[in-house]
């Protein structure tokens, strides 16, 4: 199913961002997982690579996983709340995050997670919109999403983690309270 929205993906002409794209950034992990984690969109090594989260800010989530014995390729899956590089890394504008929407939802009642981690604001601001990430980080929030019953957790994006000592203390903290969640 995922192969076949890859493909729907790779042929959709109206995708805002492609135009100035390498590569589509759809998707890793292990399709059959409980666990989806959300970024923001991709950066220059994802959109040369065809894959999310390779960059410095990956290198940090991985490291971040390996932290509570989880690997990106066997425990979850990971996507992004838009699949093509906005130019010059910038912030994905409403209107592209609106035109990705659908392909997401999609991603999400294929993989039907139980657990959902958003990174940065932007993913947070799809199941939790108008919150703070300074005061909901780390917190769960049991919802129900388009009939899925699914515990979404915010936490701050790595690149953030990465430009702030006190947020990286912060999302090491948070990815250590995952597993007693993932549990549950
Ligand atoms: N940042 C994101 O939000 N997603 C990626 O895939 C890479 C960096």
């Amino acid at each position: 199913q995922l192969e076949k929205l890859k493909l729907e993906m790779l042929q959709d002409k109206s995708l805002p961002l492609r135009i100035g794209a390498s590569n589509l950034v759809f998707g890793v992990g292990n399709p059959d997982t409980s666990t989806l984690l959300i970024g923001e969109g991709p950066g220059y090594w994802e959109d040369l690579k065809g894959e999310p989260f390779v960059g410095n800010a990956g290198k940090l989530l991985d490291q971040l996983l390996e932290s509570i014995d989880l690997s990106r390729e066997k425990n979850v899956y990971i996507t992004n709340v838009v699949h093509h590089r906005p130019p010059e890394n910038r912030d994905p504008l409403p209107s592209e995050i609106e035109a990705y929407r659908p392909y997401l939802d999609k991603i999400i009642e294929i993989i039907r997670p139980k657990v959902i981690v958003t990174l940065g604001r932007f993913s947070m601001a799809k199941f939790l919109p108008g919150v703070k990430i300074t005061s909901v980080h780390g917190k769960v929030f049991d919802l129900d999403w388009k009939g899925l019953k699914i515990k979404v957790i915010p936490m701050y994006h790595p690149a953030a983690a990465l430009r702030s000592t006190e947020v990286m203390r912060q999302i090491r903290e948070d990815f250590q309270r995952l597993p007693t969640i993932l549990q549950e």
